[in-house]
């Protein structure tokens, strides 16, 4: 064991979809507070991927079922954690598809958070989630107004039941600074009533995972090969003076957003998210037949 658990101010939460990383990860930070999952990440399972080596897909019921053992098993190993697990969704998925798939997910599980995009359908889907009391994970967030709009549509919520998911990397790779994004949403949930909590994601390297402890950001979903790192370093990487190296990355502007605005008059259109949403959907479809 690294750390004390005690000693972060974040949760840590494991991005994978291979259950012997999830054990690999407790064993070596001594804890996990949860785990997200994605349909790349799903694809990307051991079980999936020797599946597609002996030459075969899966049926559009067996990669449900599929993905359901995948998250049961985690649910396992983590009965006090969250999971989070995303519905398919492509451009033309309706909000009533979205319903019905994150419902039955929300059933595979007891600790399960749906993860939805964050687009009119997802936000519609959101807001009647939370109002019915299930939890969410709003992703493939890459603006501040896809925040603000998260946190409108999802007010009245309880502590907990609502993260929003910003990729740092996937703004990084194209040249914007990602860990801006994250900063400028703690600074405008600050002044908020903490319904929604910032998880960071699509973290990259153990600079990210440095600079968003320092940050306190609610939650950090780390890939295995950071939490190997973490420990390989054996430091406890907590301080809040934590300063990143000067960063040749473009930066991200705060702005001011009302909080109290209605989510459908936010701009939540970005590039990245119709990007994000074909590439799951193109992984996940892979695996079918
Ligand atoms: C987790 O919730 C996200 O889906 C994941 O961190 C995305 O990471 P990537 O940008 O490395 O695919």
């Amino acid at each position: 064991m690294i750390m004390h658990k005690q000693d972060l101010q974040t949760k840590i939460f494991l991005d994978s979809g291979d259950i012997a990383e999830t054990k690999k990860a407790v064993e070596l930070l001594g804890f996990l507070d949860g785990q997200t999952t994605n349909p790349s990440l799903i694809a990307k399972s051991p079980g999936a991927q020797e599946r597609l080596a002996r030459g075969e897909k899966f049926s559009a019921p067996e990669v449900y079922d599929y993905y359901r053992k995948v998250v049961s098993a985690l649910s396992a190993l983590l009965p006090d954690g969250s999971i989070s697990v995303e519905v398919y969704a492509d451009s033309a998925t309706t909000p009533d598809a979205m319903y019905a798939q994150g419902r039955e997910m929300n059933a595979w599980i007891p600790n399960a958070h749906i993860k939805l995009p964050i687009t009119t359908a997802g936000l519609t889907v959101a807001e009647k989630f939370v109002r019915e009391g299930m939890r969410v994970n709003m992703t493939l967030c890459f603006s501040q107004a896809q925040a603000a709009a998260v946190y409108a549509a999802t007010k009245g919520a309880r502590p907990g039941q609502v993260f929003v998911s910003p990729f740092i990397g996937r703004l990084d790779d194209r040249g914007e600074n990602g860990v801006d994004l994250i900063k400028n949403i703690l600074q405008m949930y600050a002044a908020g009533d903490g319904h929604v909590q910032a998880l960071a994601a699509s973290l990259r390297n153990f600079e990210h995972l440095q600079t968003v402890l320092a940050l306190h950001c609610n939650i950090a979903t780390l890939p295995f090969k950071v939490i190997a790192e973490w420990a390989e370093q054996g430091i406890q990487p907590s301080a809040s003076n934590f300063q990143p190296q000067l960063s040749s990355l473009t930066p991200i502007a705060y702005q001011e957003f009302d909080l109290q605005t209605n989510w459908r008059d936010f701009n939540i259109q970005h590039e990245l998210t119709e990007r994000g949403i074909e590439k799951f959907a193109a992984d996940w479809n892979n695996l079918i037949e």
